[in-house]
């Protein structure tokens, strides 16, 4: 397909195959084989559930009460895209089941490490540090430095710069400065931590225990007050408290790699790749764990030669970097336990899921458009210099149409292109209307007033009148005329050629006279934004009515981007544009906006951007670009307004205005979804809960920054078919994990 998992990974990327987890009276032993994750619990008595082998981990990594293991994408087209995912369980020695939860969704981690209670990650691209299950930690202390590799202890962390120096971060007093100098790895135990000069010569601080050994190392397991490395020789050498060695046995066996937690390590065999275990009692009598261990290419990554200095965040960045860890995770795993116990009903159908996901993802985008620079809802300000709402006037006909607009309206006429659309007398709809009266004016679009009336066959009708001024400022005035024709003539055009159950059906419009005006069907539900955010009682607050109108209205711009020849760009995608009808079928409306798009793969629109503000693609606006992507962004928000209920603009707890992305991608991305959930729709069933985290994840791709980077059309239809489909669906999966609990 599209995407690759890894499955053998280029030497830079460092991720264990092997887990150690060290409890108060357990420890469990996971390691990957050429196909599994295994687990052992020693003594028995940690229950786990039987892993889906389908299910590829490129590493694991583990410390008290959890194991985490990372499953890693790549796009064959783009590393860019490369991306990870984080998923954990969290387990008791009591009898209760293991929890399972993903805790990372988003780029490329290039090297994980756990501590006895914290996980940290770097990202590859940035070679930034993210840590998880730290709410002590600051990361913003962080902010400033980039790491090619890091080493978590029991409550700090150190990192190796580009160049070779190391940094510790969290409760650096706990464990000392670092040496000063060049280092080409490190690693850190409970309370101390070593680092190997590029003559593999070891440097340790914080409270060693021991006597260092003399020797050279190319790796390093630290634990807790005892320490082991791996010789150029391939043979392995402890040291610690009460004079820790390796057992005699183990001396002249070479080994691959090791691991360390607390008192055990473990290391993989060269010669069969068998893993063995020591450093208790019941391990040193058992030594051989797991046969058959993929070998970790547990290699140092550093020096990473690429190691570029983060660059600040764009201005304009769609969304800001997930909570720092003391918010997100203020009170640690155990608040998250509900959510956690609903997502581990269904933990295995999730990660089939997410990986369905994934791969979906991945397609590229199809030639496009776009189409933008509406009215504003209440919450934004036009972007052009507008002044739409100024003139509430009813000119007369009279006014004389600029002759641009005659000419394209002939010309129009002439290409046939309008032939099956009615054409209306003004009479007709001036009687309808009570001349354009206020009581009959339902709303704005992007050209003109929107009035609903019911014409004499009975017919209700929706019409769409240009706005036409009297008014002075001859230059703006008529520049803004120009602009309104153009969108009346364009969307008569878009409009003549579509014919989608889920685009809003052109009747006609009326030609005869200098007035600009389109008929359309009228749909009697109206907007969705009144429907998320003004009608006290809406019967769209279920999550399986609430996908459907998101897949409804993403049909709708699929068939803009990939149906209509040349494809159509809308521009202006937000819930005021889409609409309802009697039986909750959604429609888009209002093309004023749509450009047609350029037809190969590669090239976008250049213009001056236009859009509603809060919808808007952040790159379109910046680089002024325009591609079928810059919808796939507004959808995004509009899923992201269904999911929370917010609009796209908002004022958050203090009155600060708030955009909807900046508020839940970074709860969604941390797959906390239930902290930003419309709070008027009931609590998601256990099932409804994964569509709707599923349809969470897909909006955050709508909206990353890189236009890219997002989903196509399709990708988004397919997308919410199968979460639309989960939702309705019985909780099968729910009985499955449950059954594979016991011994
Ligand atoms: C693992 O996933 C595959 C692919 O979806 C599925 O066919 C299989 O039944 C699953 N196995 C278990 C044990 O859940
Ligand atoms: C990691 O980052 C480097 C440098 O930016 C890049 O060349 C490489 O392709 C990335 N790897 C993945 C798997 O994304
Ligand atoms: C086991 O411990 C966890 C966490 O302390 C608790 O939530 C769970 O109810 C316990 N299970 C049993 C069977 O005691
Ligand atoms: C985090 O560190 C920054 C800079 O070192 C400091 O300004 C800030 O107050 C710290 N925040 C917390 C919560 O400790
Ligand atoms: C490590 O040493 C400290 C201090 O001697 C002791 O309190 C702690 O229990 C030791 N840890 C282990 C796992 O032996
Ligand atoms: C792997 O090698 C170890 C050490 O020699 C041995 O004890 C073990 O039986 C071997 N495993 C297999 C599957 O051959
Ligand atoms: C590891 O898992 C695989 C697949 O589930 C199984 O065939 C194998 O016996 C397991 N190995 C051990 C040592 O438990």
């Amino acid at each position: 397909m599209f995407l690759l998992f890894f499955s053998s990974f280029p030497s830079i990327i460092s991720h264990s195959t092997v887990s150690i987890s060290e409890t108060s009276d357990h420890t469990l032993i996971c390691a990957l084989g050429p196909s599994f994750l295994n687990c052992s619990s020693f003594p028995a008595g940690i229950y786990i559930p039987r892993l889906n082998s389908s299910v590829s981990y490129s590493g694991i990594v583990a410390g008290e009460g959890f194991l985490c293991a990372l499953i890693s994408f790549s796009s064959s087209s783009s590393s860019s895209s490369s991306s990870s995912i984080m998923v954990c369980w969290r387990f008791f020695t009591n009898g209760s089941n293991m929890v399972y939860k993903r805790i990372y969704r988003g780029p490329f981690l290039r090297e994980l490490q756990a501590g006895n209670s914290h996980i940290c990650g770097l990202v590859n691209a940035t070679n930034r540090l993210h840590c998880w299950q730290w709410p002590e930690f600051n990361s913003t202390s962080a902010q400033n430095l980039s790491f090619c590799s890091i080493a978590v202890g029991e409550d700090f962390v150190c990192g190796l710069s580009g160049n070779g120096n190391i940094a510790c971060l969290g409760n650096v007093s706990s464990v000392g400065d670092p040496p000063k100098g060049n280092f080409s790895m490190i690693a850190a135990g409970f309370r101390h931590a070593c680092a190997l000069t590029f003559d593999n010569e070891l440097h340790c601080w914080g409270t060693m225990e021991g006597q260092k050994p003399q020797h050279k190392f190319k790796l390093l397991a630290l634990g807790e007050n005892r320490s082991c490395g791996l010789r150029l020789n391939d043979r392995v050498v402890c040291w610690g408290q009460n004079n820790f060695s390796l057992q005699e046995s183990l001396r002249e066996s070479s080994f691959a790699t090791i691991e360390a937690k607390r008192n055990i390590f473990c290391g993989v065999l060269i010669q069969n790749r068998s893993l063995v275990c020591w450093g208790n009692e019941i391990l040193d009598s058992n030594l051989i764990v797991f046969e058959k261990v993929r070998p970790g290419p547990y290699t140092s990554t550093c020096p990473y030669s690429d190691i570029t200095p983060p660059v600040a965040g764009p201005a304009l960045a769609p969304s800001s970097p997930p909570p720092a860890p003391e918010e997100s995770t203020s009170s640690g795993w155990s608040d998250k336990m509900i959510a956690c116990l609903v997502v581990g009903c269904v933990g295995s159908s999730v990660l089939l899921l997410t990986i369905g996901f994934f791969l979906l993802r991945y397609y590229k985008c199809k030639g496009c458009r776009v189409h933008d620079s509406g009215p504003l809802d209440e919450t934004g300000a036009p972007l052009e210099q507008g002044t739409r709402q100024q003139q509430q006037q009813h000119p007369q006909i009279e006014q004389a149409a600029p002759p641009v607009l005659e000419k394209r309206l002939s010309q129009l006429a002439s290409m046939g292109n309008a032939s099956h659309l009615e054409e209306f007398s003004l009479q007709l709809l001036l009687e309808a209307t009570n001349n354009f009266s206020e009581d009959h004016k339902v709303g704005e679009g992007s050209f003109g007033s929107v009035y609903r009336c019911t014409l004499g066959d009975g017919r209700e009708v929706a019409i769409k009148r240009a706005e036409t001024s009297s008014t002075s400022s001859y230059a703006v005035e008529s520049r803004r005329q120009e602009e309104k024709d153009n969108a009346f003539i364009n969307e008569l055009e878009t409009l003549s050629r579509l014919h989608h159950k889920n685009l809003v059906r052109l009747l006609g419009f009326c030609e005869d006279c200098n007035e600009r005006v389109l008929v359309y069907e009228y749909l009697s539900n109206g907007t969705l934004h009144n429907h998320l955010h003004k009608l006290q009682n809406s019967p769209l607050m279920s999550w399986p009515k609430r996908i459907k109108v998101a897949l409804d209205a993403a049909r709708g711009i699929e068939y803009l981007h990939e149906y209509a020849v040349p494809p159509i760009i809308h521009r202006d995608i937000k819930s005021s544009n889409i609409l309802l009808d009697s039986s909750w079928t959604a429609k888009v409306s209002d093309f004023g906006l749509s450009l047609t798009g350029p037809e190969d793969e590669e090239s976008h629109l250049s213009l001056s951007a236009a859009g509603t503000v809060g919808y808007m693609d952040p790159e379109y606006y910046r680089l002024q670009l325009l591609t079928t992507k810059s919808d796939v962004y507004s959808f995004g928000v509009v899923l992201l307004e269904l999911l929370s209920g917010m609009k796209a603009i908002h004022k958050n707890e203090n009155g600060v205005p708030r955009n909807v992305v900046d508020f839940a991608v970074p709860y969604i991305e941390q797959d906390e979804i239930h902290r930003v959930l419309d709070k008027r729709v009931p609590t998601p069933t256990p099932h409804e809960i994964e569509a709707v985290a599923y349809v969470g994840f897909l909006a955050a791709d709508c909206v990353t920054f890189e236009g890219q980077d997002r989903p196509s059309m399709t990708e988004i239809v397919n997308n919410l078919e199968r979460a639309l489909a989960l939702c309705s669906a019985q909780p099968t999966s729910l009985s499955r994990s449950t059954t594979e609990s016991s011994k």
